[in-house]
């Protein structure tokens, strides 16, 4: 049997190479396979490396097969949209690790790299919307229950924070980003601000929406956005002929 290789877990950022970092850039040269769902892959330039696509929801099969080639030998890149920890790649990778007994891969040295992720690139486009405490959910109920979903955002909106909504529709999954919103609507005022950042940093398909709870339309969502939510003392500024929203630093709520 050849000596194990090594397994990188990168991501590519939410766009272009513009928010690829150097650390990654350089991983991925120097890989000779590159796994994961066919859009990031096709991020990577270059020609040299190996490239294994496989469909977005089979990621732990997916983490399997790149510990695989990295224990025949390979230097392998899973490759993440945005950052690989945030409600990708790393988690599955660390997974399949856990349940390795038998110590299959056991030579194989693993890293993960960050990246920019999609939250970052949407909030720097219109300020510093998560400038304060915020929390992070993916509307997803595909690995977890509608349910838990729905009383994770009831209770983050009570205790006033921020939020950034990841995976708000997708064809198969049509009203949960309603759903969230009402859930919010029972809790904050109709005047918080709301964000939708939709394929951000991809050219003309980029859209910022700034609106509030009492005013955003779910249709307007797609798989490419970003739902940003702010928390009671979050503001909207007009400056320049352009819209900023931030929350301030300090936490000084004017009702609880
Ligand atoms: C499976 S998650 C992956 C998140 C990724 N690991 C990250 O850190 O950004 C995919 C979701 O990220 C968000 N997203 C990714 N790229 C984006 C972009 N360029 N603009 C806005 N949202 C984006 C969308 O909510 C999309 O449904």
């Amino acid at each position: 049997m050849s000596a194990a290789g090594s397994l990188c877990v990168v991501g590519v950022g939410p766009a272009g190479p513009q928010w690829q970092t150097p650390e990654t850039a350089a991983a991925l040269e120097r890989a000779t396979d590159l796994v994961g769902y066919g859009p990031y892959v096709d991020r990577v330039r270059g020609e040299g490396q190996r490239r294994h696509v496989s469909d977005n929801r089979e990621e732990l099969a997916r983490a399997r097969q790149a510990l695989d080639l990295a224990g025949a030998g390979g230097r392998v890149a899973v490759v993440s949209g945005g950052d690989p920890g945030v409600f990708a790649m790393a988690a599955a990778v660390m997974e399949a690790l856990d349940g390795d007994a038998d110590g299959r891969w056991a030579g194989v040295d693993v890293t993960v790299l960050p990246g920019v992720s999609a939250m970052q690139a949407v909030a720097a486009r219109i300020g510093a919307p998560l400038g304060n405490d915020f929390c992070v959910l993916s509307l997803s109920d595909n690995l977890k229950p509608w349910a838990a979903i729905e009383r994770r955002i009831r209770l983050a909106a009570e205790a006033d924070f921020a939020m950034a909504f990841y995976n708000p529709v997708s064809r198969a999954r049509p009203w949960q980003l309603g759903a969230a919103l009402d859930a919010l609507r029972d809790v904050r005022a109709a005047a918080t601000p709301v964000v939708l950042g939709t394929a951000v940093g991809r050219g003309e398909q980029e859209r910022i929406h700034v609106t509030t709870l009492a005013g955003v339309d779910p249709a307007e969502a797609d798989m490419r956005t970003l739902v940003l939510v702010g928390a009671s003392t979050t503001r909207v500024m007009e400056r320049g002929g352009r819209t900023w929203v931030y929350t301030p630093r300090q936490y000084r709520p004017e009702a609880t």
